[in-house]
């Protein structure tokens, strides 16, 4: 059954249940699918994380596809904005799109800043009434230490007001409450954190599949 969705579907469209459940997907793949998803601060982690994680587990037969938040942006998010409703959208989107792969049997890794929590929370409530597994993975670093990476040099923009609306600057960022995985990314090595998100995709989803 399909559960409802925010906003809710026009009640002339039905839904058309497929005839495989998740089992027989799981089967024909050789692994269960599930979301990964990273959120934190700009410059936090995620983009490097979740591209080491991705290849790690291709190396090891593992099907597994990043869908990067700024890359994103330049397809299935172009033109979506930064504000509230804009972030929320952009969640909502890659959400949808991770929730399809996880689905059919691929580890969806998402790293997006996503800053609210309701909006994370709502990908993670379509996730639990599909029976997918989500994964949320704090990757944090205090905003000194993001905003001294600034790979883009975008922290710099936003304190000159070149940008409105800098998450951490002068836009808010919800950390997780209650996240399944917290990758320290100022305190531990890269390889650390990637060894420590990659165990728990395993341990969530693959390897029990493999075992059958
Ligand atoms: S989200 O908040 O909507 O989840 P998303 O992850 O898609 O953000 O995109 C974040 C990326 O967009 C950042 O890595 C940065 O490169 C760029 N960016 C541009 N404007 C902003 C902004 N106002 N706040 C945060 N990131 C921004």
């Amino acid at each position: 059954m399909q559960e409802s969705v925010d906003p809710p579907a026009d009640p002339n469209v039905r839904w058309h249940a497929s005839a495989a459940d998740a089992a027989l997907r799981a089967r024909c793949a050789g692994q269960r699918g599930v979301t990964a998803w990273l959120t934190g601060l700009s410059g936090s982690g995620k983009s490097t994380i979740a591209v080491d994680v991705e290849h790690r587990l291709l190396q090891v037969g593992c099907l597994a596809c990043c869908l990067d938040g700024d890359n994103l942006r330049h397809g299935l998010n172009a033109g979506v904005g930064f504000d509230a409703t804009g972030r929320q959208e952009a969640v909502r989107r890659a959400g949808e799109a991770a929730l399809l792969m996880a689905g059919s049997g691929v580890v969806a890794i998402v790293g997006m800043i996503s800053p609210y929590r309701a909006d994370r929370d709502r990908v993670r409530a379509r996730h639990l009434a599909a029976g997918i597994p989500f994964i949320e993975v704090h990757v944090h670093a205090p905003l000194a230490i993001a905003e001294g990476r600034d790979p883009k040099g975008l922290y710099a923009k936003a304190r000159a007001g070149e940008i409105k609306g800098f998450t951490g600057i002068d836009d808010p960022y919800e950390a997780p409450l209650s996240a399944e995985v917290v990758l320290h990314t100022a305190e531990h090595s890269l390889a650390a954190c990637v060894a420590e998100l990659e165990a728990a995709i395993l341990r969530v989803s693959v390897a029990s599949q493999r075992a059958k």
